[in-house]
């Protein structure tokens, strides 16, 4: 396989169901696209690498890959790779679909826990006319966001729109209007005291891995949730379990997993204190996408700087 018309060779590996990408992106004038598992290709020919979760050493047998383009906002799955190509570029897909999408999902779920929503259902269940006072206005509910980024400073923004207090923990510290923004490992536990919903909206690296553990759980004040729209390895499971399980924790929203999918006979499938979602908090739109491969190419060929290139040192 050549440089077809001096064009260079992209080549995407797609999760199931992502045919709408690679519809849109077939036979693009500015590049020769070849999908694995499809197309046959020549892997020492390969420029440029589209994808989400690549299987490990996977990258490494693309001698001529110049960059690499993650269709999410995380890339701790190209990362998590010991024989990954760390000499190279990775760009991340940062969109504000994403992000609103994002925020919605957190918005959605917040609502549900502060408007008791859960306890409604299970009483219509019963036919029964069952009143409840909320045990305050939403004015009065604090909600913690881990990770003040891109998707953090959105999902704030949303839920100052309901009256939520809305507080923020980060690397740095942030000036984000409404949001008061604690930073550091030295301000987690005051950040922490203020949760009464904590939402985990960090990069799986390192530092954050089991980040959702005993000592963290214990250090949110008693009745808090937990919502992890984060990554499956911030959150020590079993820990969460046992959080639920002493009464500690009120409840929890979980739509990522160590393991995923998530086995059928795992036991947070049927806690009854868990919502459970197939990792959809946030859906990368596939025109966007599109709109983002064909940029990336743009400037990698045309020498111009790539935007939200990934900082390999710090892993986001
Ligand atoms: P960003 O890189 O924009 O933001 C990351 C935030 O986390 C930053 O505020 C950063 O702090 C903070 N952070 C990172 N490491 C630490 C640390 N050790 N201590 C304190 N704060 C830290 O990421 P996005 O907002 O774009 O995305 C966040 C994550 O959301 C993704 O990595 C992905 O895992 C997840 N995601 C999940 C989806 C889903 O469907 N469930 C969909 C999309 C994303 P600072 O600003 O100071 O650097
Ligand atoms: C992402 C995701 O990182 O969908 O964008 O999880």
């Amino acid at each position: 396989m050549a440089n077809r018309g001096g064009k260079p060779n992209v080549l995407f590996l797609l999760p199931p169901g992502w045919d709408a990408l690679s519809k849109a992106l077939f036979g693009h004038e500015a590049f020769n696209s070849f999908l694995q598992g499809k197309d046959h290709y020549a892997p020492q020919q390969i420029d440029y690498f589209v994808g989400f979760r690549p299987p490990h050493g996977f990258l490494k047998g693309l001698p001529r890959l110049k960059a690499i383009f993650s269709l999410g906002a995380g890339v701790d799955g190209f990362l998590r790779d010991p024989e990954f190509p760390r000499h190279l570029p990775v760009v991340r897909f940062v969109d504000e679909t994403l992000q609103r999408e994002m925020a919605q999902y957190v918005t959605m779920h917040s609502l549900i826990i502060h408007r008791q929503q859960r306890a409604f259902d299970a009483a219509q269940m019963e036919c029964a006319w069952r009143q409840r006072m909320l045990a305050k206005p939403s004015r009065d509910v604090r909600i913690g966001i881990l990770g003040m980024g891109d998707i953090g400073a959105v999902t704030a923004e949303r839920l100052l729109m309901f009256d939520f207090q809305v507080f923020g923990w980060s690397r740095s510290r942030k000036a984000v209007k409404g949001v008061t923004s604690f930073a550091g490992a030295k301000e987690l536990p005051q950040f922490l005291s203020h949760c009464d919903i904590m939402v985990c909206l960090l990069p799986l690296t390192p530092e954050t891995e089991g980040i959702l553990n005993a000592k963290l759980f214990e250090g949110l004040p008693k009745g808090a949730w937990v919502m992890n729209v984060g990554r499956g390895g911030h959150c020590r499971e079993e820990d969460l379990i046992a959080a639920l399980d002493s009464g500690h924790l009120a409840g929890a929203v979980l739509d990522v997993f160590q393991t995923e999918p998530l086995p059928a006979d795992h036991p947070l499938w049927t806690h009854p204190k868990v919502t459970v979602t197939p990792h959809i908090a946030g859906i990368t739109d596939p025109r966007n996408a599109a709109a983002f491969v064909v940029d990336c190419v743009a400037r990698a060929e045309g020498g111009e700087p790539f935007r939200n290139l990934v900082d390999l040192s710090r892993g986001y």
